[in-house]
C-alpha cells in the first residue's frame, strides 16, 4: 500500500514537472506569436531595416543604382553627345565651362539640350544625382 502511494507521488511529481515544462515552452511560443508584424520608426532614433524600407520607397539609392537605372542609357555610350562614363577629360572640361561641379549638378537637375531634367530620374534627390555625377565623372 505504501509502495503504491510512493509510486503515485512519483507519477504526480513527473506530471507536475512536465506541466511546468510545457507551460514554459508555450510561453515562448506565445511570445513568438505575439511578436509585432512591423515596427514604428521614430525620426532621430536608430531603426532596424529602415534602409530596406527607404530603398523600397525610392530613397537612399546608391550611385550605381541610379546610373544603372537612369543615366547609363545615354552616358554609357555617349548618345546625343552625352559625356561618357569615365571620360574624365570631357567631364572636367564641362565642369570648367559651367563653373564647377555644383554647376554641373544644377544643369543635370534642370536639364540641358538633349539631357532631360534630372536625367529621367524624376524622384532622385539632389544627393542621389550628385552621387551619380561624381561616379560617372570621377570629379
Ligand atoms: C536621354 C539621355 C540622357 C540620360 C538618361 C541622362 N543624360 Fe545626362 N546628358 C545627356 C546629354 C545628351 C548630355 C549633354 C548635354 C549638352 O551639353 O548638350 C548630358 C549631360 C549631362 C551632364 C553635364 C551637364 C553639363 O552642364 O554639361 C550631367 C552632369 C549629366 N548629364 C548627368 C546625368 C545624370 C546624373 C543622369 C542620370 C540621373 C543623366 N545625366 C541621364 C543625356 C542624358
Amino acid at each position: 500500500m505504501n509502495l503504491i502511494k510512493k509510486f503515485l507521488a512519483a507519477q504526480a511529481a513527473v506530471l507536475a514537472l512536465w506541466a511546468v515544462g510545457a507551460q514554459a515552452d508555450s510561453d515562448d511560443n506565445i511570445a513568438e506569436r505575439l511578436k509585432p508584424v512591423g515596427e514604428v520608426c521614430i525620426a532621430g532614433q536608430e531603426c532596424k531595416g529602415v534602409g530596406a524600407v527607404a530603398a523600397a520607397a525610392g530613397g537612399a539609392r546608391s550611385a550605381d543604382d541610379v546610373i544603372a537605372k537612369h543615366c547609363g542609357a545615354c552616358h554609357s555610350s555617349g548618345v546625343l553627345g552625352a559625356p561618357k562614363i569615365g571620360d574624365a577629360a570631357d567631364w572636367k572640361a564641362r565642369a570648367g565651362e559651367r563653373g564647377g561641379f555644383d554647376a554641373l549638378l544644377k544643369s543635370a537637375i534642370a536639364g540641358r539640350n538633349a539631357m532631360p531634367p534630372k536625367g529621367t530620374c524624376a524622384d532622385c534627390s539632389d544627393d542621389e544625382l550628385k552621387g551619380a555625377i561624381h561616379k560617372m565623372s570621377g570629379l
